[in-house]
């Protein structure tokens, strides 16, 4: 649905100070209905590279490839097909949770009365209703990252593009982002969203892009990335007085180990591959 072929970009912050390369030839793709976590430590290059997707920055060299039988032919059908939700929301503070939704509706062709409806439905389920009537300026990190959130998705897009989207949210508010997350992944729309947060893209998503000082690390299955970096060794769990008790046992071990504890009086809960989580993988491939 979107090719990056191979995007480059240097910044430089002073004529003086040596060019830098905050993106070295990044090569990726997502597909329709895929839903994306993009990993990156603070500086990896993410927002950089969301900007030059969204049309705001332009890399120095590579293209960014919109299939246009999913998105549209031309600039303006590709816009309309697209949320985006910013890092930094710049939320016009003069105006209300409502009145800027409603601006915000109004850009992407949104009818009146469905507007209306729409905004009732997402503030409640996003929980910002309460604070619909008051100004933006009174309005804490994690409320205007709502609103902002809201007014990325409200016009239906088919593919959402968000920006640290859990930053700054309370623990409820991002158990919650999470879950609508995935419910709209679920409903078709294709979703790329950054994090610093390894555990959060682990916990919803199938694929990964991880980047490093602007270099692509990885891009695929986080299912395989972690059955790739396992050892082959098992874990068992049983229980005895109530207490739960794991061994690690390897291939061969196996078999006599499961058959000593089913012939024993202990209850036998489970036998798993010992794998390593996404951020112990990231931690180990990044060396
Ligand atoms: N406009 C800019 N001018 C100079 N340097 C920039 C600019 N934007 C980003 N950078 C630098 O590029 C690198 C990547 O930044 P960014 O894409 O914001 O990282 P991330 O979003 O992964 O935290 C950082 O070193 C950042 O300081
Ligand atoms: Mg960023």
């Amino acid at each position: 649905m979107i090719q990056f072929l191979n995007i480059s970009k240097k910044f430089q912050n002073n004529f003086w100070e040596k060019e830098f390369n905050a993106l070295s030839s990044v090569s990726f793709s997502i597909n329709q209905g895929e839903l994306v976590g993009f990993l990156g430590a603070n500086g990896a290059g993410k927002t950089t590279l969301i900007k030059c997707l969204m049309d705001f920055s332009r890399q120095d060299s590579g293209e960014i490839v919109f299939d246009s039988t999913i998105l549209g032919n031309n600039q303006a059908e590709i816009k309309s097909n697209i949320g985006y939700l910013p890092e930094r929301a710049y939320l016009y503070q003069h105006l209300t949770g409502r009145e800027f939704l409603e601006y915000a509706g109004s850009l992407s062709n949104v009818s009146r009365n469905n507007l209306n409806s729409l905004i009732k439905i997402w503030s409640e389920k996003i929980q910002i209703d309460h604070a619909l009537d008051r100004h933006i300026r009174g309005y804490s990190k994690g409320m205007q990252q709502r609103l902002g959130f809201i007014s990325a998705l409200i016009h239906k897009p088919k593919f959402l593009v968000l920006d640290e989207p859990l930053s700054g949210l309370d623990p409820i508010g991002r158990r919650d982002f999470k879950k609508i997350l995935k419910e709209l992944n679920d409903e078709g729309t294709t979703i790329f969203f950054s994090s610093h947060i390894v555990s959060d893209v682990e916990e919803i998503c199938k694929k990964v892009v991880f980047i490093e000082k602007g270099k692509l690390i990885y891009n695929g299955s986080i299912e395989e990335l972690i059955l790739k970096n396992s050892n082959d060794m098992y874990v068992i769990s049983y229980e005895i007085d109530n207490k739960i008790h794991q061994i690690q046992v390897n291939e061969t071990q196996k078999i006599s180990k499961l058959t000593e504890l089913l012939n024993s009086k202990i209850n036998l809960l489970g036998l798993e591959k010992d794998k390593l989580s996404l951020e112990e993988i990231i931690y180990k491939i990044k060396k």
